[in-house]
């Protein structure tokens, strides 16, 4: 008897050595410890001995049953720390993912560079529709129906007299309407013309200046906006005055500066001139002042207007506006 069962269990341990895999050991448990199982039935054949050996072969067996059961256990909670050892434990060595820091687009950048420099000039920062009428984006600014001078602006119409807006200049009603003067304000936002090439998009971006109180001169216009060219780009950055026209300013003037990619020399650029026209401007026009209830002869004041991506492709060196609107990340991360 005894023989028998250290034979079973030897047979055991060989077919547990060879097991490989949680399955084959749950078979070995049937085949030793189950109903029908080899252990099982020395257990139930120890009634069938005599009485005397009855007590130390059922001790034996039992022991083995025991012994058997343990090993069964162990093998498998051994395979079972071995699997997420492997496979699903999380390596705490690795090195992280770094999350994606996002930031702000090249265009919101000039947008609040330009906005910060006229604080701290003086000027307040305020908003305005995109969607205009008529009224504001042309006829308050001078624009009778059928003038020439709306062709200036490839419009895009929602309705008859409902335009987007072309240029941030209807602001310029806006806050007249609502101050009286001194008025220093700039207004940033979007302005929307069917155009669209190499340098027009049919969305982008304008920054209008307005400064209304009395005895404003040209000459505050110059000063205002040499400093902020001075500080926009460099001290050494030369700029022009040239003569232009706006109907909702009188006199204007364009104001270019010296290209800053061939400082002069005349390049691909500046179309071989040398210099790059970077912002419209002139005095209040006496009929806006009409327009909005100022007395008559009371201020006089001064307008500009600017485009935030031609200022960024000037600072940075891009030769497409397109860029800035296809959002590739790799262009973007450049800012
Ligand atoms: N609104 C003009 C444009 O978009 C620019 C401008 C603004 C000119 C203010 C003079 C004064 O071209």
């Amino acid at each position: 008897m005894n023989k028998q069962i250290e034979q079973i269990h030897q047979d055991f341990l060989e077919g547990l050595n060879s097991a490989k895999d949680a399955m084959e050991i749950q078979a070995l448990s049937i085949q030793y410890l189950g109903r029908k199982g080899l252990i099982t039935g020395v257990l139930k054949g120890i009634s069938q001995l005599p009485k005397e050996e009855r007590p130390e072969a059922g001790k034996k067996a039992n022991q083995v049953r025991l012994a058997v059961d343990n090993a069964i256990q162990e093998a498998l909670q051994k395979l079972a720390t071995v699997n997420t050892t492997t496979e699903d434990v999380i390596d705490v060595s690795l090195p992280g993912r770094l999350p994606l820091k996002g930031s702000l687009h090249p265009v919101s950048q000039i947008q609040q560079k330009i906005c910060d420099i006229f604080s701290r000039l003086g000027f307040d920062v305020a908003e305005g529709p995109e969607v205009e009428s008529d009224h504001y984006n042309f006829e308050a600014l001078n624009f009778p129906k059928n003038h020439p001078a709306r062709d200036m602006q490839d419009t895009f119409f929602v309705s008859d007299d409902i335009v987007l807006r072309t240029h941030t200049s209807p602001m310029q009603i806006r806050i007249m309407e609502k101050t009286t003067p001194p008025v220093r304000v700039v207004t940033p936002g979007k302005v929307f013309r069917c155009d669209s090439d190499l340098t027009h998009t049919p969305m982008f971006h304008q920054v209008e200046g307005l400064l209304v109180d009395s005895d404003i001169s040209f000459g505050d216009l110059k000063g205002i906006l040499t400093t902020f060219i001075h500080q926009m780009f460099d001290e050494k950055t030369s700029l022009r005055f040239r003569p232009s026209f706006f109907p909702f300013t009188e006199p204007s003037a364009e104001v270019d500066i010296l290209c800053v990619m061939c400082r002069g020399k005349g390049c691909r650029v500046c179309s071989q001139t040398g210099w790059l026209e970077i912002l419209g401007s002139g005095m209040v026009h006496p009929a806006l002042y009409e327009n909005v209830g100022y007395p008559s002869g009371k201020y006089t004041g001064f307008a500009f207007g600017m485009g935030v991506e031609r200022i960024a492709m000037l600072k940075y060196g891009i030769d497409d506006i397109r860029k800035f609107f296809e959002n590739d990340i790799r262009f973007l991360q450049q800012f």
